[in-house]
């Protein structure tokens, strides 16, 4: 019986390794080996490296389509670094990759067919591994490298991978995809790094500048050993002495960085923040994106805007194919080569197309440029620098431009009799609206595979416009004018705008009749407008708003121009306009709940229903994101000009959504000279620089919503606010005493803000909330509030700081376990 400890202690010893070890989770292999492989259907089936940077493995591109693809594991959005079979995808179920025993890793589609393979057939290649650097390497048993991913880069290089004389790297789609796109960056035949577009009708290159020398460009071209290598402390260098450095490289090699062809042409340097695994641009080629080559196809135009290009088609020409701006506009007429025909030009200013020039002239005087284009029947516009007389007759358009430093203009060439008494319909889409997250968003599907009964078929579609590709439209004024009938001499100056969109209709006077049933149901609204509910065919519920007839109509197209643009959750979605004769409306989403002023003045008796403390948080919230993306977001120049109760409407949900964009104003983005003259806006919600005659920018809200936000806790108007003890009579209150209200309240709160008591939170929340309120978030939202209200507006803090200190402030108050409860309003 002595030996029974040893005995028990074998047994033990023997269950462990059998029993235990077995069911610990194995830790992921860095390697392949020989005979082993790698399955589609298992989602343990990859390879991570040592220090788990990276991981190797089928990612999923789209509707059962499946690519082998190199990622960074830490990367929110699985960020691809390289992909074996990007331009064929395989089936979700039965592929494999396979380290074969003749030494070839080979990736197999369901039906057994060879997708892609290493050239290692016949070696003594033992296994595949994934290194720390992303680098997925085949070697033999003595470490030897037999083949190597970073011999083969996608549209990405990594530090130490060096860039060479065969490789190059080419862009993927947009839309998320991994497939092939039509930029890439090369060492060209002079030894110099290039950016080329290579699109389906044309190529060009793009970067460095070509409109300039190698020289003038800070390049070198008598090295031709042509190598280059992005470093780990984020500095790239090459055998041209292109040298760029990233914004964080004095953080050294902690930071994960890749240098990336993106979908939009742009070769930008990206790092990776580790604890949020986003990227960041660290460096771009191209600061202005409107440079790329071929962005918005032939005859299209680069809008450049304040941050982000938009596409757009020249007067008298149209989109193409909606779906894919990539091919650019064609034109709405015909030029025969005939004598007779009779033609005029249309300036379009600061506006340039790149290449394709017939000839050119220097220091001629535009007459003579525009004759000479004239006769030419292969000439279909020029361009013009009016200083130089610089003179470019064009045999086909492409990379268009307008940039607000560009010296010319593009004159088109029209037929005399083009009709132009319809409104010119400027259709304006918006390529990328972020192009740094754009890369990273997974969206829809690149790629649809169809499997068919007996055998695997394919069936792509391609997604051209980008994953935020948003038909969005913008206008812009185009000066034409026209040469008279003898060709040459100016004879007038027009100027216009108009504009549709995409999903966003024109509807027949008809069509909304049946919808509102003969506009029989009138919405109860303020305001000038009536509103009739209604019902599209197609079962949306709509809300029908009759615009007055004698709105001019250039206000009437500023209008449309401006909410066709608008797409956020706390906006009202616009689903389109009829303009017919006097008939004018807008078309928009329905909502429930009515206005807020319903719900906040009618002290509760009305059938609009009262609001609770989080009913009117949420409002708070709301109301301070959509005006921020008004101010901030893709839309900057945008002020509503009338933030008030009654133009903020209420889903089924409570959630806000601003309305009543007839006032708002394309802000000057110049800033220097607003053109908004007349006063604007609600009395009582009116900012002070309305009545000192100052330029009016997007603070006017901010100040309009400070008042909102003390109505929110007051339950009732700001301006019925009484002084303590006074006693006021029933009397036409003047606007400047409704002023001088406001005034008294705000120094009221202030004071009381900065006393130490707390207790006169209690007095000022509408006591119809009988204290169900936090405390601590009404007495920020009125510190929020009064900030809001500075007399000197660039005291009044942003939209978007707002929404944020609102947001923090629900995040707080949730961690510390605040309940969310509804108060009923007793019968
Ligand atoms: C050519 O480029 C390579 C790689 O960048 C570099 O090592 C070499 O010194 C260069 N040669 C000359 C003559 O500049
Ligand atoms: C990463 O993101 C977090 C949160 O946005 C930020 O606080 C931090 O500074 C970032 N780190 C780096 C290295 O940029």
């Amino acid at each position: 019986m002595e030996n029974s400890p040893a005995v028990l202690s074998i047994i033990l010893f023997l269950a462990i390794t059998f029993f235990v070890i077995p069911f610990a989770s194995p830790s992921p292999q860095s390697s392949l080996w020989k005979g082993s492989s790698l399955s589609v259907e298992v989602d343990s089936d990859i390879l991570v490296s040592p220090d788990e940077s990276f991981t190797f493995g089928f990612h999923r591109i789209g509707n059962n389509a499946y690519a082998l693809s190199i990622w960074f594991s830490n990367s929110a959005n699985k960020t691809i670094a390289w992909t074996a079979n990007r331009d064929h995808p395989v089936n979700g179920l039965g592929s494999s990759v396979t380290l074969r025993k003749d030494g070839a890793l080979v990736l197999t589609d369901v039906d057994g067919t060879v997708v892609w393979s290493t050239n290692t057939s016949s070696t003594q290649a033992d296994q595949a591994q994934l290194l720390d650097t992303g680098n997925l390497v085949i070697e033999d048993p003595q470490g030897n490298v037999l083949w190597q991913s970073f011999d083969s880069p996608t549209d990405t290089i990594l530090p130490t991978q060096p860039i060479t004389k065969s490789k190059k790297l080419i862009s993927s789609m947009p839309g998320g995809s991994v497939s092939s796109g039509y930029y890439s960056f090369y060492f060209d035949n002079d030894n110099v790094m290039k950016l080329m577009y290579d699109g389906p009708q044309v190529s060009s290159i793009y970067w460095p500048n070509p409109d300039y020398n190698i020289w003038q460009n800070g390049r070198y071209n008598y090295n031709s050993s042509r190598y280059g290598v992005l470093d780990e402390s984020g500095t790239f260098q090459s055998s041209d002495r292109l040298s760029f450095s990233a914004s964080d490289s004095d953080m050294g090699s902690v930071i994960k960085r890749r240098l990336t062809l993106d979908y939009d042409g742009n070769l930008r340097l990206h790092s990776l923040n580790n604890s949020t695994g986003l990227w960041s641009v660290s460096w771009e080629a191209l600061p202005n994106l409107c440079d790329v080559h071929g962005l918005c196809g032939r005859n299209g135009i680069c809008v450049y805007n304040t941050q982000k290009p938009m596409c757009a088609c020249p007067f008298a020409y149209e989109v193409s194919a909606l779906s894919d701006w990539g091919e650019g506009c064609k034109p709405m007429f015909n030029i025969s080569c005939e004598d007779s025909q009779q033609l005029r030009f249309v300036e379009l200013k600061k506006t340039d197309f790149w290449g394709f020039d017939i000839n050119h002239t220097s220091s001629v005087p535009l007459d003579a440029c525009l004759e000479l284009c004239q006769k030419d029947c292969t000439c279909v516009a020029v361009s013009y620098k009016m200083g130089s007389g610089d003179c470019y007759t064009k045999s086909a358009l492409f990379n268009g431009r307008t940039a607000p430093d560009f010296p010319g203009s593009l004159y088109l060439k029209l037929p005399l009799n083009f009709d132009t008494s319809d409104m010119y319909v400027l259709q304006v889409h918006e390529p990328i609206c972020n192009a740094a997250n754009a890369t990273e968003a997974t969206v829809a599907a690149p790629k649809y595979v169809e499997i068919a009964s007996s055998r695997t078929k394919w069936t792509y579609f391609y997604w051209f416009i980008s994953a935020f590709g948003l038909i969005e439209i913008f206008f812009i004024v185009f000066g034409w004018w026209f040469a008279s009938k003898n060709g040459t001499k100016p004879t007038s100056i027009e100027e216009g705008y108009k504009l549709i969109a995409r999903q966003f209709k024109r509807f027949t006077y008809k069509e909304l009749k049946k919808a509102t049933g003969n506009f029989k149901n009138k919405l109860e609204r303020e305001g000038s407008r009536a509103v009739y509910s209604g019902v599209l065919e197609d079962e949306r519920v709509v809300a029908v708003e009759k615009l007055d007839d004698i709105i001019p109509n250039e206000a009437f197209w500023a209008e449309v121009s401006v909410i066709a643009r608008i797409n956020h959750m706390n906006l009202v979605r616009i689903w389109g306009f009829c303009s017919e004769h006097s008939h004018r409306f807008l078309v928009s989403e329905f909502m429930e709940n009515g206005s807020l002023d319903k719900h906040l003045f009618d002290g509760g008796h009305s059938s609009a229903g009262f609001l609770g403390w989080k009913e009117r948080f949420q409002i708070a919230v709301g109301v301070a994101k959509g005006l921020a993306y008004l101010h901030h977001e893709c839309l900057e120049w945008v002020i509503h000009c009338d933030v008030k109760p009654e133009n903020i409407l209420l889903d089924s949900d409570f959630e806000p959504k601003i309305t009543d964009f007839g006032l708002a104003k394309l802000a000057d983005r110049g800033g220097a000279h607003s053109k908004i003259s007349k006063v604007r806006g609600s009395r009582g919600y009116m900012a002070p620089e309305w009545a000192l005659n100052l330029p009016i920018t997007a603070k006017v809200d901010v100040y309009s919503y400070g008042v909102v936000l003390l109505e929110l806790l007051m339950g009732s108007r700001a301006s019925d606010w009484k002084m303590e003890g006074e006693d006021r009579e029933e009397e036409q209150v003047q606007e400047e005493e409704l002023e001088l209200e406001l005034l008294g309240l705000v120094r009221m709160l202030k004071g009381k803000l900065g006393g130490t008591e707390d207790s006169w939170i209690d007095d000022f929340v509408d006591a119809r909330l009988i204290g169900q309120f936090n405390h601590r978030k009404a007495t920020v939202m009125v510190e929020i509030a009064i900030s809001c209200l500075e007399e000197n507006r660039s005291n009044r803090p942003t939209m978007d700081s707002v929404a944020q200190m609102l947001i923090a402030l629900d995040d707080e108050s949730t961690s510390h376990g605040e309940h969310s409860y509804s108060v009923m309003y007793p019968e």
